[in-house]
């Protein structure tokens, strides 16, 4: 079976191709650059990114999966006719309508047999784009749509190029820009978050201190890059392990944001401006959110006798947590297996939701087009 993913939710243009759980191309095109100046991602010109990126990545992705097959004469009548009707899917992305309309008139309906796409959770108006996009594909190739939900996603990354065996159940801690989850599966499709943060996500709090401390967005890998090289700290700053303790599942990031300001605040400016300042601090936000992350997971998947543990999401690219993990797990459970995606898979990416596309399509879990709709608000049952 052949899966073509989008994922939108965000900041990442993402389109892959998969065959069952292996990947034929997985093309992101990154926002990055033009969000920076705002330290953060701005809704609406995310949308109008996502609009001009999105039929030149299917381009690409399809290419790589050399599945991009030009058209040998157009029949231009009928092309018509279906145009109009892609013109009304595509009402809110004008520019989007333009493009993809040049695409379809050009090159054959690929070789592909269902359509997976992100419904949510994310930012509305860029979950709609990938949305309309899929289903005026849907629609124009007459495909069926898998709906994905993004942290699901996350968790699925863990499956793509592989399908491990004994997995379940699991403890999946899922760390991205915008949550932070521990969700224990049962099997496939089964999940249950048992615990989540109550106010910043981790890759929001990376995000918010990189800020503060003048370091650029995204967060995560700049305070990660920063921490590498702290070596023994001249300075010593100690942050709280905000919740560590809490007899629950949850997390709170808000007050290590808040304490890395009030210290940063009350530091002398050429103390804060400096290099030493900022690499040690960057050290130390880094393994405050760290201990959290991996004393909840560690008591969550003890007391689920969970038989692997998975991470996911961005913050899961970071080095120190993924080793810190590692070993804590050896140490603490070393019957549970271990599981983490590829660094380049953990960030927004097409191949992750192909991959949950591909475990919920085994469950015939996909709908006609017109069926399909964006929820920013979704929660992972
Ligand atoms: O999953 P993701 O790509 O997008 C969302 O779904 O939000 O996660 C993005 C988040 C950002 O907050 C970013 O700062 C963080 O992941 N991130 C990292 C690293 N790479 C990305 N955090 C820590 N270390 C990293 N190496
Ligand atoms: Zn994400």
């Amino acid at each position: 079976m052949k899966i073509l993913a989008v994922e939108t939710s965000c900041d990442e243009t993402g389109i892959a191709i998969l065959d069952n759980l292996n990947i034929l191309s997985n093309v992101v095109a990154s926002q990055v650059k033009i969000h920076r100046k705002y330290g953060g991602v701005y809704p609406a010109l995310a949308k109008r990114e996502h609009q001009r990126n999105l039929v030149p990545v299917l381009g690409q992705s399809l290419s790589e999966a050399r599945l991009l097959k030009l058209k040998l004469k157009t029949k231009n009548s009928k092309v018509k006719v279906k145009s109009q009707k892609l013109k009304k899917i595509l009402e809110r992305e004008p520019e989007l309508y333009v493009r993809l309309e040049n695409f379809l008139t050009k090159y054959e309906k690929p070789d592909v047999d269902v359509i997976a796409v992100t419904v949510g959770p994310g930012l509305e108006p860029c979950l709609w784009v990938g949305v309309n996009f899929a289903r005026a594909l849907a629609y124009f190739w007459d495909l069926k749509i898998i709906p994905v939900d993004h942290m699901e996603g996350h968790i699925y990354a863990n499956f793509v190029g592989s399908n491990p065996k004994n997995v379940f159940p699991a403890m999946c801690l899922t760390v991205s820009g915008g949550h932070t989850q521990l969700v224990f599966m049962k099997g496939h499709g089964k999940f249950k978050i048992i615990g989540e943060t109550r106010d910043d996500a981790a890759g929001e709090c990376f995000d918010k201190t990189a800020r503060i401390l003048g370091l650029e967005y995204p967060g995560g890998p700049a305070v990660a890059a920063a921490a590498a090289l702290a070596g023994k700290p001249a300075i010593t700053i100690k942050l709280p392990r905000p919740m560590i303790n809490s007899k629950d599942y949850d997390f709170s990031f808000s007050g290590l944001k808040t304490a890395v300001l009030y210290d940063f605040q009350k530091r002398p400016g050429n103390v804060k401006k400096s290099k030493k300042y900022i690499r040690a601090m960057a050290a130390e936000i880094q393994q405050a959110a760290i201990d959290v992350l991996i004393k909840k997971t560690i008591k969550a998947a003890k007391n689920y006798k969970a038989k692997s543990v998975l991470l996911g999401g961005g913050v899961a690219a970071n080095k120190e947590l993924r080793m810190q993990l590692a070993r804590k797990i050896k140490k603490e459970i070393p019957n549970a297996k271990y599981h983490i995606p590829n660094a380049l898979l953990c960030t927004d990416n097409g191949a992750m939701i192909g991959a949950a596309g591909y475990f919920r399509s085994l469950q015939r879990k996909f709908a006609p087009w017109k069926k399909i709709e964006a929820n920013a608000n979704l929660r992972l049952e």
